[in-house]
């Protein structure tokens, strides 16, 4: 139903070069006010070489107005490898249509084994009212460190700890480059992912320390139909299509 993205890098081992080190955004709704207008909170999360490096989300969309609410701040830095920083934004929409927000630009640091140089993080942001839980939903929220460095001899099963605030199944998947989640998405040989949130790595019995980029989404999907209701009062029904694993 409702997506939100979440990038994050493994590194096999290693060092690197320059600048990009994985982005993770998070939304829930803050009120919906007698007038029909909603606001909405965004939660998000930096990584670069340095703390210098700079990006941010541009919105297309019933974007309305939007306040930084919590200016980007430092939550880790480790001198010249690792600037980690969150920063929350609001937006004000005048109706309950959603919108999309995105990172896209680049680059990763160099050296990236599979083919990734351009950053792309796309959260889609769903604010009509459901019908079960009579307010608009909630994104999975996840703890993930969006930088592992692991062993490239041994295998080894990560699991993402990603839950729902509505109570709703939450599924992972790699991004899909048709439908512009990420640029481009060409997930890593060496690791799988199971739609339960847990990665799965294979060995690589390479000697060479490299780095992976991995771009995930993170979906959430109600157990039964729902009604999606506008302000202005219109539905639409919200199925579980997929099956369950
Ligand atoms: C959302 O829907 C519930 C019941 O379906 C209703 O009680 C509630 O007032 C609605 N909220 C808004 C803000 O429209
Ligand atoms: C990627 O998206 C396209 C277009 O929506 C869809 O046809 C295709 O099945 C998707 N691929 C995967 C692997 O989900
Ligand atoms: C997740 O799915 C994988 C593969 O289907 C399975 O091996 C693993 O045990 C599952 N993990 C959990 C926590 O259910």
């Amino acid at each position: 139903m409702l997506l939100s993205l979440l990038l994050l890098l493994l590194l096999v081992s290693g060092s690197q070069a320059t600048h990009f080190l994985g982005t993770m955004m998070t939304y829930y709704p803050e009120e919906t006010r007698a007038d029909g207008s909603v606001s909405v909170i965004l939660h998000y999360k930096l990584n670069f070489v340095l703390c210098s490096h700079s990006d941010t989300w541009v919105c297309s969309g019933n974007c309305g107005t939007q306040t930084q609410t919590l200016a980007l701040s430092v939550v880790e830095e480790v001198s010249g490898e690792w600037c980690q920083r969150e920063g929350v934004i609001t937006r004000l929409l005048p109706n309950n249509n959603g919108f999309q927000t995105k990172l896209d630009n680049g680059n990763w640091i160099n050296n990236i084994q599979n083919g990734i140089a351009n950053w792309r993080a796309v959260t889609d942001v769903e604010v009509r009212n459901r019908s079960d839980i009579g307010k608009p939903n909630t994104s999975p929220q996840t703890t993930i460190l969006p930088a592992l460095r692991i062993p490239s001899n041994c295998a080894k099963n990560i699991d993402l700890l990603a839950f729902d605030p509505d109570g709703d199944e939450v599924r992972c998947r790699y991004g899909n480059t048709s439908d512009s989640e990420c640029n481009p998405c060409s997930p890593p040989s060496v690791l799988s992912v199971s739609s339960n949130c847990s990665l799965s790595f294979s060995p690589t019995y390479s000697n060479s320390e490299l780095p992976y980029a991995v771009q995930l989404v993170i979906e959430d999907f109600p157990t039964q139909d729902i009604n999606l209701i506008q302000t202005d009062g219109s539905q639409e029904i919200n199925h579980l299509f997929s099956q369950r694993s």
